[in-house]
């Protein structure tokens, strides 16, 4: 039996037979715990490494592997014939930390982030991640189970197979030259765009974009239009580059300009979602575009288009995009993968006007050094050999036909408790509470149930006036029929038309 408080530190130490790691390892971790916790004292004689080994049931040869680990991280020192002993360097050499009372006093113990960080962070509440798996009525995620991940993987395996340069060394700052070229190509076919490979830049997802461009062209405090109910995302990013958002209504033509004007006539960026409105999904109409290019024309100020999930339409052929009708340079078209591939590729697109083209060619290569490559390779593939234009076509249907499920299901079981709006296009509706029904009251009951349901005010970035109807977002993209169909009939029993089975 080993003697003292070491007999009872040694029945701390558990090795897992199981674990991937080898024995040494784990009993060099457990050694090194307790030197560092002090529970072994500086100067203090570790157990011999026989004693250890029987002790723990090791062979002598492991305990030796950890002891020589030990050793020549300079956490003990042995002494022929005397045995090992925890170092003394720990006692002279090693940081202390400060005492609890001395801890709060220290500026850096608590960060101190920036005025508009913390804003950004905490102004709007918690958000909890994204989600990662659907269910009903889960927004923001497409339907992953119809996406063709054996060409996918193929296309992989094969950028695998081209020089190592080309995979591992960086690559374009703005992005690779393939995809760019492949991105152009589709915006000319699929959304009316005529535009320059070199304008368009790749980054990290849509997300990333807002956060580039709220740094680059905004001073703190300059006021920016944003859609109220708006992007949550979008929002956050541009409260953390500064901006003084001003809340600007929307009604079924999409942002009402007349009332941005009034609210803040000099302004220096709009946000908006032309072509779904997020969340409540209308599509900006061509007199409201040509309103608010004429606005930010007179005011000098930029707009950032948010085509998030433009390329679902299944209503009837989508009305252009914004960029496509803009004769002032002033648009800034921001595109994703995150729907029309999936939201784990973090890749996304930034199509700048030609003023902007120059200032982010330097940005890009002074400040980021680009989004991953071999990414962008396989996408650009993907879209070259005729894949994503056959995939997005597929999944036009397939969400119409989900969006019919929804819609469908609701009007025959909820009535007009929840009366779901018909979309023309995306992975999202609303629907909209019969009054009485308190949004909050709704989804948290729901929520008991396993149905995500989003409360409009959660996009609300100004406090909603008292006639403003109640409603909910829900998401059908990601959702098979039948968990439509389940979710439909937990919120019938929720809103109390149906009783709990
Ligand atoms: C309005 C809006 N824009 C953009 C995105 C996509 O962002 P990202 O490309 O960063 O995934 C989302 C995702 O849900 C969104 O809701």
């Amino acid at each position: 039996m080993v003697k003292r408080a070491g007999g009872a530190l040694l029945l701390s130490i558990v090795i897992d037979p199981r674990s991937p790691r080898s024995v040494s390892s784990q009993l060099h971790g457990a050694l090194r715990e307790l030197i560092l916790s002090g529970s072994f004292a500086v100067g203090e004689r570790l157990p011999a490494s026989r004693t250890l080994a029987r002790e723990l049931s090791l062979s002598r040869t492991t305990v030796i592997e950890a002891f020589d680990r030990l050793t020549a991280e300079g956490l003990i020192e042995s002494r022929v014939g005397a045995g090992a002993f925890v170092s003394r360097t720990l006692d002279t050499e090693r940081p202390r930390a400060p005492p609890r009372e001395a801890a709060a006093a220290v500026p850096m113990a608590t960060p101190q982030l920036s005025r508009t960080m913390t804003q950004a962070v905490s102004r709007f509440g918690d958000r909890s991640r994204l989600p990662t798996e659907a269910r009903a009525f889960t927004t923001a995620l497409p339907a992953f189970e119809a996406f063709p991940v054996a060409q996918w993987a193929r296309l992989s395996a094969r950028h695998w197979r081209t020089p190592r340069h080309q995979v591992m060394g960086y690559g374009e700052p703005g992005g690779q030259a393939a995809l760019r070229q492949a991105i152009a190509l589709h915006l000319r076919a699929n959304r009316g765009i005529s535009c320059d490979a070199q304008q368009i830049f790749i980054v990290g997802g849509a997300q990333h974009a807002f956060h580039l461009v709220g740094s680059m062209l905004l001073n703190p405090g300059d006021k920016v239009w944003f859609e109220n109910p708006g992007a949550i995302g979008a929002r956050n990013s541009l409260i953390a580059a500064g901006a003084d958002l001003v809340p600007v209504p929307v009604d079924e033509h999409g942002l009402r300009v007349a009332e941005g004007l009034r609210l803040a006539p000099t302004f220096r960026l709009a946000f908006v979602t032309p072509s779904h409105q997020q969340p409540l999904g209308m599509v900006m109409s061509l007199q409201r575009r040509f309103e608010l290019l004429q606005a930010a024309a007179q005011a000098g100020a930029w707009i950032i288009e948010d085509d998030y999930d433009g390329e679902f339409s299944f209503g009837g052929p989508p009305l252009p995009t914004l960029k496509s009708v803009d004769a002032t340079g002033l648009v800034i078209h921001v595109g994703t993968f995150s729907k029309s591939l999936f939201p784990s590729l973090r890749l996304g697109y930034l199509l700048a006007p030609p003023a902007l083209v120059q200032p982010l060619d330097a940005i890009m290569s002074r400040l980021m050094h680009g989004v991953p490559t071999h990414t962008q390779a396989v996408v650009a593939d993907f879209i070259g050999e005729g894949h994503f234009a056959a995939h997005i076509r597929r999944m036009r249907r397939l969400y119409a036909e989900r969006h019919e499920a929804l819609c469908s299901a609701a009007a025959a079981q909820l009535g007009e408790a929840l009366e779901v709006e018909r979309s023309s296009s995306g992975l999202h509706t609303v629907g909209w509470l019969r009054a009485g029904h308190d949004e909050a009251a709704v989804v948290s009951a729901a929520a008991q149930r396993q149905v995500t349901v989003s409360p409009i005010a959660r996009y609300a970035i100004a406090p909603r006036a008292a006639g403003d109807r109640q409603g909910l977002v829900l998401g059908f993209g990601g959702v098979t029929a039948g968990e439509i169909e389940r979710g439909v009939g937990v919120l019938a029993q929720v809103l109390g038309r149906r009783r709990p089975s």
